[in-house]
């Protein structure tokens, strides 16, 4: 008898019964459950069978651990011909989430009921891959080649009423699966409804499959799978049977299977789960949020209020005066819109926010009863202890003390209160309420109980929350001014900013980094510069000025119309500013070199590698706990392509040691800059990678 599935005889009805939690993956035990236990019914006299899953979903899909491993019988594309080509009728009861593989048994049935919350969905192509037990074929035969397609290239997850009008499902009734499932069966046994497998249907229409493989291509920003998946989708129409499109499909996945993307994919969706899972945090229960408080409502304050809002909380939010106070609340006002329009909030709920949920303050009494409270002012250390003197002053014994500070030293600020273990940095990216990755920044004298209550609010405001420790700029701004330095010393070399922007958003990137500083606003990084350069660089470090020339120029990028590139009003298209290469020319001239070739694989290469050094530094010091948490900063922070996993499994995927090959080589010319961190170096020698670490923690 199967551990996981069960089996039972409901009068005519074999019932099997999937019990593997928490999501019933379609692993090798549940297989072969699954096989038993249709081989028993058809030797048990039954006319029917159900399938259903315990717990709080039907399969959610094949067991993506099983995935790189010897595959173990039954294949679940044998699994699901053998359901599809039983004498029985079989029918699946779905609930929760049905997705890939599970969706993929669940069509191998002859029909199928589902509750309303049942989403279904084949999500494939967001682990590398395609649908690989008949997805691909029997979809578009059930809903047609343009539904199927805009499911299976996107991986969309599909309500259920949604589901029913395309075809996907025979019905959806609310209830417990077992019982709906059972009804719905003898509802088709009385009225004689016949079996009706989906490969016996009819082939679907084909439409125009390589103009739409081109669009699914250039939309995927070099992401393989769901442009593959058209191609499988295809044999669908194409393919002269049903198994030759199964074979087809089969060719597709394996080779997808076997690739780079399909790696970094997974390795990113178990990161993303392993991220937050301390076990400095087990047994430590969080403190209660009700109310939250902000300190500063410019771009991130206004930002961090509106996802505090939108995620049920009530806000108190501190100005320094009666108008700078409306105008964050017009700035939040204008958030919510934006959330409206988008579909994610009702208008009625905007107003209830807007009239019942937010205060404004000018004075720190407002901020008494508040559970947290987050500082966004000025970066700037003064103010901020000032501030947090103020609230040390104020707020309530046990409220949790937080900064949104982007660079500064949490220790010190936490030095300027009288309780720093209840200080904590809890750093937004912008716009605060979409992007969704929040670095929690533990001081030395950090409470646990402090930093689970960080780490709740972020589950609770929907932010993948990563744990980082204190240096300047903390896991990702660091990283970011160490791969930004790679580029600024490429165009001092020879290389354009447009040509390293171009090369880099072709490997994958959202945008360069020439693009994103003119989005972030040139002011920021020549504040930065200014700053630097006051408390003394080492002589050592190469430096560039001809982005100063700009900012003195009163150019800062896309809010005033020009930076590295030039922005016509209403137009959201750019393109290179014709005054940057005269500057830089200049400036090369002024420093004696002789500007060289660059190819696009040689930029890619040297900023990853600048990025993949960094972060090892700021995981062997500690301040990312592993390289996973340096990887999801990376994606949800930074615009880094998904299908890569981050730059640390990037790197595994290279091979360590050709990593500290180059660097090593090219400190050569520039021995302060290029250094193997002492981690890197460590790890290529004993021949181990990045991962090896994450498995071990
Ligand atoms: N295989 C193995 N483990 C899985 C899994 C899967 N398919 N899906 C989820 N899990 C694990 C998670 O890693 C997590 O483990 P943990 O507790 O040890 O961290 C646990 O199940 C719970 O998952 P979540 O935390 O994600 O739970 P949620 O309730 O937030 O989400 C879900 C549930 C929507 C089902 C989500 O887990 C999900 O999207 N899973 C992946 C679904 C998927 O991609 N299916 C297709 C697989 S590929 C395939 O089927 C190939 C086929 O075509 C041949
Ligand atoms: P901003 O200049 O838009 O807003 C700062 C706000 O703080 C202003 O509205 C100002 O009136 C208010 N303020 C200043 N001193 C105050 C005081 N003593 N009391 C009450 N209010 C005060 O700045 P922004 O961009 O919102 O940055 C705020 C903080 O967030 C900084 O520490 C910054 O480093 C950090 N940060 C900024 C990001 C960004 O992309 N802009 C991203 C992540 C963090």
């Amino acid at each position: 008898m199967s551990q996981v599935i069960g089996y039972e005889k409901v009068g005519d009805i074999a019932v099997l019964s999937a019990n593997n939690p928490p999501v019933n993956a379609l692993g090798a035990e549940v297989r072969q459950g699954l096989l038993a236990g249709i081989e028993r019914a058809e030797a048990d006299g039954v006319q029917a069978v159900l399938i259903y899953g315990e717990g709080r979903t039907y399969f959610a899909g094949a067991d993506i651990r099983e995935f790189g491993k010897p595959p173990q019988d039954p294949w679940l594309p044998a699994l699901c011909d053998r359901i599809e080509a039983s004498p029985l009728m079989v029918v699946s009861s779905l609930h929760g989430t049905a997705l890939g593989g599970g969706l993929e048994v669940a069509l191998s049935c002859h029909y199928r009921i589902a509750t309303p919350l049942t989403k279904v969905g084949l999500p494939e192509v967001n682990l590398g891959i395609i649908p690989g037990a008949g997805g691909t074929q029997r979809l578009p035969r059930v809903a047609g080649v343009e539904a199927a397609l805009e499911m299976i290239t996107t991986g969309r997850h599909v309500q259920a009423s949604e589901a029913l009008q395309m075809g996907v499902l025979d019905k959806v009734q609310d209830g417990d699966p077992r019982e709906i499932g059972l009804a719905f069966v003898r509802d088709l046994l009385e009225t004689g409804a016949p079996r009706r497998p989906v490969c016996e249907m009819a082939k679907p229409t084909p439409i125009d499959f390589d103009a739409t493989y081109d669009a699914v291509l250039k939309k995927g920003r070099g992401q393989l799978s769901p442009a593959i998946a058209v191609r499988a989708v295809q044999a669908s129409c194409e393919a002269h049977d049903f198994a030759a499109g199964q074979a087809r499909e089969r060719e597709l996945f394996t080779e997808l299977m076997a690739s780079d993307q399909r790696k970094g994919l997974i390795h990113a969706f178990f990161a993303e789960r392993a991220v937050s899972k301390l076990p400095e945090l087990q047994g430590i229960n969080p403190r209660e949020l009700h109310q939250i408080g902000v300190v500063g409502g410019g771009t991130m304050g206004a930002g961090i209020a509106t996802s505090a809002l939108l995620a049920g909380l009530t806000v108190v939010l501190l100005e320094m005066s009666v108008d700078a106070a409306k105008a964050a609340k017009d700035r939040i006002a204008a958030n919510l819109a934006g959330a409206v329009k988008r579909g994610k909030l009702s208008p009625d709920a905007q107003e209830e926010i807007l009239e019942n949920r937010i205060t404004l303050s000018t004075d720190y009494d407002g901020l008494s009863g508040v559970d947290l409270v987050i500082e966004a002012v000025f970066e700037d250390m003064e103010i901020k202890k000032q501030v947090f003197a103020k609230l040390d002053a104020t707020c309530k014994s046990g409220a949790v003390l937080a900064t949104n500070t982007s660079y500064l030293d949490l220790n010190e600020i936490a030095a300027s209160t009288g309780r720093p273990s209840d200080v904590i940095g809890l750093h937004f990216f912008s716009p605060a309420h979409v992007m969704k990755l929040l670095e929690i920044v533990v001081a030395d004298h950090t409470a646990p109980e402090v930093i689970a209550t960080g780490f709740a609010l972020g589950k609770r405001l929907g932010k993948v929350s990563v744990r980082a420790g204190v240096c300047d700029g903390f896991i990702g701004n660091r990283i970011l001014n160490a791969y930004r330095t790679c580029a600024d010393h490429m165009v001092l070399d020879g290389a354009s900013p447009f040509q390293i922007d171009a090369a880099l958003t072709r490997f994958g990137f959202a945008m360069g980094p020439f693009a994103v500083s003119d989005l972030a606003g040139l002011d920021i990084g020549w504040a930065a510069r200014k700053r630097k350069r006051a408390t003394g660089l080492d002589p050592r470090a190469r430096e560039s000025f001809y982005a100063d020339k700009l900012c003195e120029a009163g150019h800062f990028g896309q809010k005033t119309g020009k930076g590295y590139y030039v922005y016509e009003p209403g137009n959201r298209s750019r393109k290179p500013n014709p005054e940057i290469m005269p500057l830089i020319e200049a400036e090369r001239a002024a420093k004696g070199i002789s500007p060289r070739e660059f190819t696009d694989e040689e930029i890619v290469r040297r900023y990853m590698i600048a990025m993949v050094n960094e972060a090892a530094k700021v995981v062997g010091e500690g301040i990312a706990r592993r390289p996973l948490d340096v990887d999801i900063t990376l994606l949800y922070g930074y615009g880094f392509p998904r299908y890569w996993g981050g730059p640390l499994k990037w790197a595994d995927l290279q091979g360590l040691s050709d990593v500290v090959d180059d660097i090593r080589r090219w400190s050569g010319e520039d021995p302060y800059y290029w250094q193997p961190a002492p981690l890197l170096e460590k790890l290529a020698t004993e021949g181990r990678c990045f991962d090896d670490l994450n498995k071990a923690s």
